[in-house]
């Protein structure tokens, strides 16, 4: 069984896995790096870990065309059934799901939540999935540096995917003591070089980790993919 993943640009995730295809926090519209439009994407299943616009972006528009099930914490799942998407499945931290594309669970992470309109988006959350063939990949989305991530490295992390552009989220030093404490086999960096604020060299950043710990780094350009 082969998992793919694509990194659309900023922190927008494609998933494939055992014939399901995921769509983690699609921002296309206004997202000056997005490398593919809301209207050409297919997915089943909706992943939206907190409220920002950058990271709803697009859900509602993709959900309500396409039908695919949007899952998040219970605020956003309640606010996006609100705007018309059809299917919805709240989860919330801590909490984990054995969905067909397999055992989600929403993971604590240090950011804000609120939504487009205002409405209360709860708290952020990030993804770790377990996928039906046993693999383990953890989408931090925004987030900043906690020491608990050493619980999430307890799992056994396959591939992680964390935030490294500074300024909304961990930069590139606490990114790599993220590093240090979820331990993955292959870690891709992601939501940096979207705008000037969040700029980074990611190259640098891989050399760092790479000499520091026994992570390898995997660099995608946006529209690029990785399999497991
Ligand atoms: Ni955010
Ligand atoms: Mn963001």
């Amino acid at each position: 069984m082969t998992t793919r993943l694509t990194w659309y640009g900023h922190a927008t995730l494609g998933l494939e896995t055992d014939g399901y295809k995921l769509l983690i926090d699609p921002f296309f519209t206004g997202n000056p790096v997005a490398s593919a439009t809301a209207d050409e994407v297919e997915p089943n299943y909706i992943l939206v870990s907190h409220g920002h616009g950058d990271h709803v972006g697009d859900a509602v528009a993709i959900a309500r065309r396409t039908g695919a099930t949007a899952i998040a914490n219970a605020e956003i799942a309640s606010w996006l059934a609100g705007q018309g998407v059809e299917k919805t499945h709240a989860q919330h931290l801590g909490g984990g799901y054995q969905h067909p594309f397999g055992y989600l669970k929403l993971t604590l992470a240090l950011h804000g939540s609120a939504l487009p309109d205002g409405s209360n988006g709860g708290n952020p959350a990030g993804f770790l999935l377990t996928t039906n063939d046993g693999k383990k990949i953890y989408m931090a989305q925004d987030t900043g540096l906690f020491g608990d991530m050493s619980l999430i490295g307890d799992e056994g992390i396959d591939l992680a995917v964390l935030p490294i552009g500074d300024n909304f989220t961990m930069g590139p030093a606490d990114a790599l003591k993220a590093v240090k404490f979820l331990r993955p086999k292959t870690v891709i960096p992601m939501h940096y070089n979207t705008w000037d604020l969040i700029a980074q060299n990611p190259t640098s950043w891989a050399d760092e980790v790479q000499s520091e710990t026994n992570a390898k780094v995997v660099l995608l350009s946006a529209g690029e993919s990785f399999e497991l």
